[in-house]
């Protein structure tokens, strides 16, 4: 039987290779917070109240030196993290070691894989989260940039999908812009409670050594340590739960939309056009210009959704402290979000480019669109609503197509297709800009003390 000796133990290759998983490759994007993470735990090392020092900080300053090396390898692409190693943690401290000798040896005091990887992934989904939410700010922008051109543009606005009542473009996509700075307010929610440093927690149960966990939070610009360290063990998974719900969220406006796109761009339809770079043609139909991004964008959601739920069904029956199970979320978490991302990114210049057709816009507004209009005209003029509804139900070939701009044009209260307040989706678009520019800034600021050097390089 094949065995390999690795940093922890002598283990047997098939079962090295089992129990590694996907981790070789999946934790070669986590190399960089891990090195951050190590950074912030060797500068509360080197401050520990311990007599003889553990670390001084000359030897400090060497281990950060190592750590930015390999930041700069790995974002050339030149670090590699082999299957003795098993993991990101193992083989940043063979290499710290191989370069400092026994003080590589020493990074690993008072610290587990256990924190350490959820440090990471904290890190890492803090970021992941940032990137998300401008993304989603822009596509949200880009949704009302087009609703704002087209604001006055009538389409009718169905129930049911059957005609119901006089609508607009502008309407219909700012409806979408909306739900999604709802759903920032989801990723904020998941930014905030991952906004907590695990680190210390060790493999669940803390050190009895002095550390100090309010330090390292501090260093890596957290809002705070997470408290009872059997909580920040057990706060894996659930943590990826709430980030992918918030990601699931937007999936679901995202689906929603392109649901829409797929049917209003039906010939039978034909109310807009999506720009022809957006869609894709047949092998055999040469006609076909078909939607392609759009299905599988509401495929995607389905996966979105899966992965929150694929990392709920692990975690839901695993006992307190730390289990291998966890390391399975790994791919459901990092796919989901990467995922969502690629979604919003292809969808806001489809949106920018979408082109509207008027006419068929206003082809669509048969007489009986008008019902409900008519009924409450008969009530400005005095007749009780049942009984106006009744009258208009009942004469229904009565009925007339009025003009479908003056129609809208009446409907001016809040938030009705005239009563849009452009300021109120300026505002809330500018507000999740702002704080993501805010902590983007502040992270860089920690990170960059930390390192002692300018981060991310320029
Ligand atoms: N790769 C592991 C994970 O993702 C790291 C932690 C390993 N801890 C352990 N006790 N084996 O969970």
């Amino acid at each position: 039987m094949a065995k390999q000796k690795t940093t922890v133990g002598t283990i047997d290759n098939a079962v090295l290779a089992f129990t590694a998983g996907r981790d070789v490759e999946l934790d070669q994007v986590l190399v960089e917070v891990d090195c951050i993470g190590t950074a912030a735990h060797v500068a509360m090392l080197s401050k520990m109240p311990v007599k003889p020092r553990l670390i001084t900080e000359e030897e400090r300053g060497q281990v950060v030196e190592g750590l930015v090396e390999i930041i700069g390898l790995a974002r050339k692409g030149k670090f590699r993290i082999q299957l003795a190693d098993q993991d990101v943690h193992l083989a940043v401290e063979r290499t710290l070691t191989a370069k400092l000798g026994d003080l590589g040896k020493k990074v690993h005091t008072c610290r587990s894989r256990n924190d350490q990887v959820a440090v990471d992934l904290r890190l890492y989904a803090k970021q992941q989260l940032l990137e998300t939410l401008e993304e989603t700010a822009a596509l949200a922008a880009a949704l009302v940039a087009f609703g704002r051109k087209h604001e006055a543009v009538p389409m009718v606005g169905r129930t049911h999908m059957q005609p119901g009542m006089p609508s607009s473009v502008g309407l219909w996509a700012t409806a979408h812009a909306e739900s999604l700075l709802d759903d920032c307010e989801g990723l904020l929610h998941a930014y905030a409670l991952n906004d907590q440093c695990p680190l210390g927690s060790a493999a669940s149960y803390g050190v009895p050594l002095p550390i100090d966990r309010q330090l390292v939070s501090d260093l890596l610009g957290f809002a705070r340590p997470t408290h009872n360290v059997l909580y920040a063990n057990n706060g894996r998974g659930k943590m990826e739960t709430v980030v992918l719900g918030a990601m699931a969220q937007v999936m679901l406006t995202l689906s929603r939309l392109a649901q829409d796109f797929m049917l209003f761009t039906m010939p039978e339809f034909a109310y807009f056009r999506l720009p022809a770079e957006f869609c894709t043609g047949s092998s055999i139909m040469p006609q076909k210009q078909n939607p392609d991004v759009c299905e599988l964008v509401r495929a995607k959601a389905s996966r979105v959704k899966a992965a929150e739920l694929g990392v709920y069904d692990l975690v839901k029956g695993s006992p307190t402290g730390y289990n291998r199970d966890l390391q399975e979320a790994k791919e459901l978490f990092m796919e989901g979000i990467a995922t969502t991302r690629a979604c919003l990114r292809i969808l806001a210049p489809m949106v920018a480019g979408t082109q509207v057709d008027r006419q068929k816009l206003a082809d669509g507004f048969t007489p009986d669109v008008f019902a409900t209009d008519r009924a409450l005209e008969l009530v400005g003029e005095g007749m009780p609503f049942r009984d106006a509804y009744h009258h208009v139900k009942e004469n229904l070939h009565e009925l007339e197509r009025i003009d479908p701009v003056a129609a809208i044009r009446r409907k001016t209260h809040l938030g009705a297709p005239m009563g849009l307040d452009w300021a109120y989706f300026r505002h809330r678009t500018n507000g999740v800009e702002a704080f993501v520019r805010k902590e983007h800034k502040a992270f860089s600021k920690a990170v960059s003390r930390l390192l002692g050097t300018e981060y991310p390089a320029p």
